[in-house]
């Protein structure tokens, strides 16, 4: 991550399908928000205790069970509000008490730093990015060197393809991407790798693009994904 920012990031790998989830924690409050609490928390439970965290906040980027399933868990240790894209939560339909919904580009806070969240769906209805001092917490919507799939419940190439266009076009070129899943060669990459490397960034025309995401993609593509080399 940017290492200028008010805030620090920790990774921890999660769970059998290579998930990757983030405590982010403003450094000087120690006031943290966990990103799509999933699977065995031991290691993330130990590491706040151990570096005396203070967790305030669940976000989730969005509903699927493999970046949700151990929320309830965690809010029985931590009783904290979750915050989940407006329109992500009514599709997940899951009720809690303490659950925001966020729109586009609402700010939350950890301490005085700001992280905001980024509404882009195309993988499901309300998915959403986190962004804070030019990091972008990715969940399902940008993979290093890929993208999520639209062929699920809710998926939408179409919304994807303007997703991706919005970070592409909104976001400073050395904005460091923290995608939900480890299913490349790094861990994490710049966007500017990504616009040159990621096959995704590679199309303007719409059609092409549904076409490469909903059925030529996974025919020729395999994990890890490395840069394709643009023409
Ligand atoms: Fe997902």
């Amino acid at each position: 991550m940017q290492v200028n920012s008010t805030l620090s990031v920790k990774t921890f790998d999660v769970g059998p399908m290579l998930n990757m989830i983030y405590l982010i924690w403003d450094k000087k409050t120690k006031e943290a928000a966990l990103v799509d609490p999933a699977w065995d928390l031991s290691q993330v439970l130990d590491f706040i205790k151990k570096n005396n965290i203070n967790i305030k906040k669940i976000l989730l980027t969005h509903s699927h069970h493999d970046h949700v399933n151990s929320v309830d868990k965690l809010l029985n240790l931590y009783d904290v509000p979750i915050y989940i894209n407006k329109i992500e939560a009514s599709f997940w339909g899951k009720k809690y008490d303490n659950l925001t919904g966020l729109d586009s580009e609402e700010n939350i806070y950890l301490g005085k730093s700001k992280l905001t969240s980024i509404h882009t769906p195309g993988h499901t209805p309300g998915s959403c990015c986190y962004s804070f001092d030019n990091n972008l917490i990715a969940g399902d919507t940008l993979f290093v060197f890929g993208c999520g799939r639209c062929d699920l419940h809710g998926g939408n190439p179409e919304q994807m393809f303007e997703s991706l266009k919005n970070l592409k076009n909104n976001l400073h070129k050395n904005t460091i991407i923290m995608p939900g899943h480890n299913y490349s060669i790094s861990r994490q990459s710049t966007l500017e790798e990504e616009i040159s490397g990621n096959p995704f960034f590679n199309f303007n025309n719409l059609k092409e693009f549904v076409k490469y995401r909903m059925h030529d993609h996974d025919k020729t593509r395999e994990e890890p994904y490395a840069p394709i080399k643009s023409c």
